[in-house]
């Protein structure tokens, strides 16, 4: 069995790639320092796949520790997910977030690079892309990061190419997530914001649940079907297997891709909340309000290269996402 290190795998889309790779009979090796995540996804994988992944709980800064792990175990592949993901967040804490994501990185590289394990996957995000951009947004778009969080992606993307470029052996695949949704069917493993949730399906399964009042949907003016904003949502189900993908492609050939991982269809937020309403058959509170800072009107992808290199499709819909957050939401 090949085995895989899941940097960051407890957390939302890495325990969801760690149902996906043991469905692919890879071996799956975690660490997680447990920042923004639980030992409870480890239960949730168990029920699920019916297998435990070895789990160190450890930060990946610890240069110690993540040499131990390379030791104790002959590590094929990386995927790479650990680090931290809030907008927000790192507009008002940046030095913390380029410390975790881009010194995590290094640490990761250097000790991957000591042990000749020169294949790796990296969770970039469609923020990467700069505003300005014509829909749908394909690979060769122009980048330019709008917070901190962007930076330290951008930045994990440049070093990542400059490895490549210094050393033929290395291969690499950088996937740039669009908005991630949904759980496992199985309602066993999902998303679990820590506090009150910035994102839109969190929030508003939060106000399905009774947890929050309404939903305030920010800004009824754009230049969109409805007025509201308009996201690639992506089943994260169908996200997890486009690593598996990756980690494919990556088996035959030796160098780096950019990809995007998106459905390429945009849905308003109107549409969302009236599906989610379907799903859990309630009626979402809402009320309009000012626009976010930094929000686009429009953001959806051009998924034609995941077609062509790794022959990965998105094949679930919007109306799985809210049915899997919501089973998900009432089990948890
Ligand atoms: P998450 O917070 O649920 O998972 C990240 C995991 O990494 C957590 O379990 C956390 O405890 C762990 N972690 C953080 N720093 C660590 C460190 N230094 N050492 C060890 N473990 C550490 O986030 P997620 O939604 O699953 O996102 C995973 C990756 O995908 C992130 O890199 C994120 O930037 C990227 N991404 C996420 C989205 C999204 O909407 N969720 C979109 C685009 C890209
Ligand atoms: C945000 C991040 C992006 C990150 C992505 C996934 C910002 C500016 N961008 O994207 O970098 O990759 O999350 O983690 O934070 N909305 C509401 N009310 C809410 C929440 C959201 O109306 O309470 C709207 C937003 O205005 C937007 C849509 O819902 O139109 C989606 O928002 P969200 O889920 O936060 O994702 P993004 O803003 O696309």
């Amino acid at each position: 069995m090949k085995k895989i290190l899941l940097t960051g795998g407890l957390g939302y889309i890495g325990s969801h790639i760690c149902v996906e790779l043991i469905n692919k009979r890879y071996e799956v090796i975690i660490i997680d320092n447990l920042s923004n995540s639980s030992k409870n996804s480890l239960d949730g994988i168990k029920k699920i796949t019916g297998y435990k992944p070895k789990l160190y709980i450890s930060d990946l800064r610890d240069k110690l520790s993540l040499l131990r792990i390379f030791k104790e175990n002959k590590i094929e592949s990386v995927i790479h997910l650990a680090g931290f993901k809030s907008v927000n967040e790192s507009i008002e804490a940046p030095l913390s977030y380029y410390n975790n994501n881009i010194n995590g990185t290094i640490t990761l590289l250097e000790v991957m690079d000591q042990f000749d394990c020169k294949s790796i996957v990296f969770s970039s995000s469609a923020t990467v892309y700069a505003s300005s951009n014509e829909m749908p947004i394909s690979e060769s778009a122009p980048l330019a990061a709008s917070s901190p969080y962007g930076s330290s992606k951008l930045v994990i993307e440049r070093m990542l190419q400059d490895l490549c470029s210094s050393d033929d052996d290395w291969r690499i695949s950088i996937l740039r997530y669009f908005n991630p949704a949904g759980a496992h069917k199985s309602g066993l493993i999902g998303e679990a914001p820590n506090g009150s949730p910035n994102n839109l399906f969190p929030y508003i399964s939060k106000v399905a649940i009774g947890d929050l009042e309404k939903l305030k949907i920010f800004g009824n003016d754009y230049k969109t079907q409805d007025g509201t904003g308009v996201r690639d949502y992506i089943h994260v189900v169908d996200l997890a297997k486009g690593h598996c993908k990756a980690l494919e492609f990556m088996q035959d050939n030796k160098k780096i891709i950019v990809v995007n991982l998106g459905t390429g269809n945009g849905f308003s937020v109107l549409e969302v909340v009236k599906e989610f309403e379907k799903a859990c058959n309630k009626k979402i509170m809402y009320e309009f309000s000012e626009r976010r800072g930094g929000d686009l009107d429009k953001c959806y992808a051009d998924p034609s290269l995941a077609l062509k290199l790794l022959n990965w499709k998105a094949k679930l819909s919007l109306n799985a996402m809210c049915r899997d957050t919501w089973n998900w939401e009432k089990k948890k």
